[in-house]
């Protein structure tokens, strides 16, 4: 199972970025739980920081029988960088969970004033304008690498009133097979409340707010019965 999370930062300069507040915790907590129930994982982290006072995000992975990981992690700091790990390794795994918040937009960088600046913008009293341009869409990228036997799953984080509407739109955009809805209140809150959008029109409801822990042993038995009796057998 490969999952990404956390946030994406792109940079202004060499010391800058625009980035999001994605915390990475619920990819995080997917990738330990899917390696405890005996999936093989492979996490893709952003960079995600913790706050102060609190240990640092557990990251020891479970280990099987023969003492060899089931969990391993590469780090990621943009969007490019992502895209560059997706293509390497999304054709050995058998599930995507793209739970991390890839950024829309990334400042475009003129590279012959930074480097004249020496890498690092100095200080403007007239201001600073940045052009954005857009990122790719990674999952979308990964539409026509995608066989039969994969599957992918999206998330899509929406206010309330078009969540459904919204997360339809982006499972047949994205080529995805299930796609879990969060509302925007979701970001700040110690609870979830998901819909699951299958590509067959299943839809699958937590029962009602489930608190970040409990939450990710609920998706991998959603993701077991996205996949069928067969995705389940075969990782046995
Ligand atoms: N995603 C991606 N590449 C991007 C942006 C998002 O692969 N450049 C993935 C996210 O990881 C997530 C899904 O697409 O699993 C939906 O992300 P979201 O930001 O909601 O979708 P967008 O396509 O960016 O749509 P919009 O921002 O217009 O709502």
């Amino acid at each position: 199972m490969l999952i990404t999370a956390g946030p994406t930062h792109e940079p202004i300069d060499s010391v800058r970025f625009i980035g999001n507040r994605s915390s990475g915790r619920l990819g995080i907590e997917l990738a330990q739980a899917a390696a405890k129930k005996g999936w093989r994982v492979r996490l893709l982290l952003g960079p995600v920081c913790t706050p102060l006072g609190t240990p640092p995000t557990p990251l020891t992975p479970p280990t099987t029988s023969k003492g060899d990981s089931r969990l391993s992690v590469a780090r990621f700091r943009t969007t490019a960088d992502l895209q560059g790990l997706l293509e390497a390794e999304f054709p050995t795994c058998d599930v995507l969970v793209m739970a991390a918040a890839v950024a829309d937009y990334r400042p475009k960088i003129d590279a012959d004033a930074l480097k004249k600046a020496g890498g690092k913008l100095k200080r403007d009293a007239a201001g600073l304008t940045i052009t954005m341009e857009a990122t790719p869409d990674l999952l979308a990228g990964l539409k026509g690498l995608k066989r039969a036997d994969q599957t992918t799953i999206g998330f899509a984080l929406e206010p309330a009133e078009r969540l459904e509407e919204s997360a339809k739109d982006k499972l047949v955009r994205k080529g995805l097979d299930a796609i879990v809805a969060n509302e925007l209140r979701t970001m700040e809150a110690s609870s979830i409340k998901a819909s699951v959008f299958v590509r067959d029109g299943r839809r699958i409801d937590t029962d009602g707010d489930v608190s970040k822990a409990k939450f990710a042993p609920w998706l991998l038995k959603v993701i077991d019965e996205v996949r069928g009796d067969e995705g389940a057998r075969k990782r046995k």
